[in-house]
């Protein structure tokens, strides 16, 4: 599974980008707005130099003219630019032009195996589960993605899924079972990944043995 930051805090994607685990990352205008930096291109950019793989930028726009001139806009800052337009009757037809035309897409704000089947048959690149999302809503995030890299398996279709809206390390853990592509993953989340309390205990231990033994290194 790849895993991909789910941040515009390019500090947070430099500290967790060192731990070379990160193969992409994820935007949109929500993380963008926490962030100081007000210059979206600017931004893009950066994350773009900082990680080694695609990045999610997403149109602002709610029509298809409106979104494909911003998704050529935003595919040529970088090549790795992926560009994210939301599940609407809009957005799809952006996802067909952008195909049409060589622009990568992330089908956003997706919570259902059928959003799912329509992005991919739409010719999405990449298309979602907001798990958190969809469970805050009372129903099964992780049901969903199972769901839907179902349907994407019985078809053979390309588009790949996203396990988005993680909110725990249960979530990535749980994504990454059932198969799924990629999961973007807040940057608090993925170093709570490298945590296990018996790691912890186990330096301890291994310190103190050390200590005590007398042995060298050199
Ligand atoms: O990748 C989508 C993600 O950013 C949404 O997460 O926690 O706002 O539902 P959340």
């Amino acid at each position: 599974m790849q895993i991909w930051i789910d941040t515009a805090d390019v500090n947070a994607i430099k500290r967790v980008a060192e731990l070379g685990v990160v193969n992409g990352a994820t935007t949109n205008p929500s993380l963008c707005a926490k962030q100081s930096n007000k210059d979206f291109k600017a931004m893009v950019k950066e994350i773009c130099g900082l990680v080694n793989g695609p990045v999610s930028a997403e149109v602002v726009v709610p029509d298809f003219e409106g979104m494909c001139s911003q998704a050529e806009m935003l595919s040529k800052l970088h090549e790795n630019v992926i560009v994210k337009v939301p599940c609407t009757n809009e957005g799809l037809k952006a996802a067909k032009y952008c195909k049409e035309h060589g622009i990568k897409t992330n089908v956003t704000l997706t919570f259902s195996p059928n959003q799912v089947l329509l992005a991919a048959k739409a010719g999405a690149t990449y298309t979602n589960i907001f798990i958190g999302r969809v469970d805050d809503a009372g129903h099964d995030g992780m049901a969903a993605v199972e769901e839907s890299l179902q349907i994407l398996k019985n078809y053979k279709l390309e588009t790949k899924l996203i396990a988005a809206s993680v909110r725990s390390v249960q979530h990535a853990q749980q994504a990454a079972l059932l198969g799924c592509h990629v999961a973007t993953i807040p940057p608090e989340i993925i170093e709570k990944m490298v945590k296990h309390p018996l790691t912890e205990l186990g330096l301890k231990k291994f310190k103190a043995d050390w200590e005590k033994s007398g042995c060298k290194m050199e």
